[in-house]
């Protein structure tokens, strides 16, 4: 009787202390406004010229603006950065391609609003540092401009949902400059996955694993190193989720429900700032690692490591009842071989791996609906990451231009970036799960399966 007693003791004990519903971390989903309703599908009327004023013209901003020189359709009417240098060589870059100067506004942080009060445009690309995105895309919604936001647009979930608002309230398209969705191999992936090529996608990973010693110095007044420095978690998750949460139909039959991070203690990150006689802690661990687990019962990784020397990678897995896909540090498509029900699993020969040319093979039977040949070429020759910036920013211009929804909208937006401030949360509690918002507020299976408009 005894022995009996004592186990029960033990299990109750083990409850209580795994009883993950009493860890987990609540976070507020703050009530629609009265008056404005989702934006899911938001289709508005066709846009003839689309006129576009960047903001934002340090490293990232420029290739923007060249790569609109062969957007159809597309009118750079405004350019605008703090510093006056950077506004004027970014015309040149108009001229050469022999088209008129664009109207330059520089000389503040505030010079912006001159640019988006203009009434002469429709479209504002926002390429500035990580602070700067959220207060000026606000503006612009504000002026009734439709916005494109460089990655991660929004660092807090009180930047997330003021955008999620204002998209909603002025029904405008807010959209996350993700160009990780556009590549070759996530293309070409995620049209397999639609075709049931993977079976059911059930775990994804994802990473942004670059080494940016080459660069710390590079940005405007050290707005990246200074931010890792304020803040822990994974401060750059877009890439690496965006790719996967397509794939996984997120907000659009499915959607993430808890998160758990952990990061190692910052090891390089110090030494940055002590080599530039910055003072204080560095908050920002080398490596950080984020699980977040959807409604369905499926799960993706996420990696941040911004400070060590491995290759460079975006990790990009998807892996699936009956097939998986990844892409570093090889392409590689893995299926069950033929007749694997009776394979000896010994022999390591119960899937079929699939790499060049018979990698290409397979793909060519799933092409994915927006790449057609000649979108391929241009983006090609224009480049741009090799290509994927152009089909972004294309597919933007080219939905705008036919009133159709875009192929990211808000809520991927505040998805994919939720992670920054999440697992912030998660790792101050001790890797605590911690609650992912419905930041549609009920509308997420409006949509079933993540599709393009065409
Ligand atoms: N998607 C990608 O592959 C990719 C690649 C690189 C950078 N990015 C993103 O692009 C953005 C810019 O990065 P970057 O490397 O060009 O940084 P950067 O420091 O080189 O450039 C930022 C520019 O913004 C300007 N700026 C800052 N505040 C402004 C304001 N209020 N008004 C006008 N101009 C202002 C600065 O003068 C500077 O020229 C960041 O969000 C970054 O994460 C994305």
């Amino acid at each position: 009787m005894k022995r009996v007693i004592a186990f029960f003791a033990a299990v109750m004990m083990l409850a209580s202390c795994c009883g993950e519903s009493s860890r987990i971390i609540k976070v507020n989903v703050p009530e629609r406004p009265a008056g404005q309703e989702d934006v899911i599908a938001l289709a508005l009327p066709p846009i003839d010229t689309v006129r576009v004023g960047f903001i934002g013209l340090g490293m990232r901003g420029p290739g923007a603006v060249e790569r609109f020189t062969y957007i159809p359709g597309a009118k750079i009417v405004a350019l605008c950065d703090v510093e006056p240098e950077r506004a004027e060589s970014a015309n040149e870059i108009l001229r050469s391609h022999g088209l008129p100067d664009a109207a330059l506004y520089s000389g503040s942080t505030e010079a912006y609003k001159g640019l988006c009060e203009r009434d002469d445009i429709n479209l504002v690309y926002i390429a500035t540092d990580w602070k700067h995105h959220v207060p000026l895309a606000l503006y612009a919604m504000q002026c009734g401009k439709h916005v494109a936001i460089e990655v991660p647009a929004a660092t807090t979930l009180d930047e997330i949902w003021s955008l999620v608002n204002m998209a909603e309230s002025k029904r405008l398209h807010c959209m996350m400059l993700e160009n990780c969705c556009y590549d070759f191999f996530e293309l070409s992936s995620l049209s397999m996955a639609q075709s049931g090529v993977f079976g059911e996608v059930i775990h994804g990973e994802g990473s942004y694993n670059h080494n940016l010693d080459p660069f710390w110095n590079e940005y405007w007044h050290s707005w990246r190193l200074d931010f890792n420095k304020e803040n822990r978690g994974d401060v750059y998750p877009t890439h690496g989720l965006g790719p996967v949460a397509q794939a996984m139909n997120i907000h659009r039959g499915d959607r993430f429900t808890t998160l758990v991070s952990m990061d190692t203690d910052p090891f390089n990150g110090p030494k940055h700032i002590k080599a530039r006689n910055i003072e204080g802690d560095f908050a920002n661990g080398d490596v950080s690692c984020t699980l977040i687990r959807t409604h369905k019962g499926k799960t993706i990784l996420i990696e941040h490591d911004v400070m060590t020397p491995r290759p460079y990678s975006r990790m990009y897995q998807l892996v699936g009842t009956d097939g998986y896909a990844g892409k570093y540090p090889v392409e590689q498509y893995c299926l069950r071989a033929e007749g694997a029900q009776n394979v000896d699993y010994q022999s390591l020969d119960g899937e079929k791996v699939y790499e060049g040319e018979e990698l290409q093979a397979l793909q060519a039977k799933y092409p994915n609906p927006i790449l057609t040949p000649e979108l391929e070429a241009l983006a090609k020759k224009v480049g741009g990451h090799g290509g994927m910036d152009f089909i972004m920013d294309y597919r933007l211009v080219y939905c705008l231009r036919n009133g159709l929804p875009l192929d990211m909208d808000v809520y991927d937006m505040a998805e994919w970036c939720c992670l920054g401030e999440l697992s912030r949360m998660s790792i101050a509690g001790g890797n605590a799960p911690v609650e992912v918002p419905d930041f549609t507020r009920g509308a997420w299976q409006k949509l079933s399966g993540f599709n393009y408009s065409l």
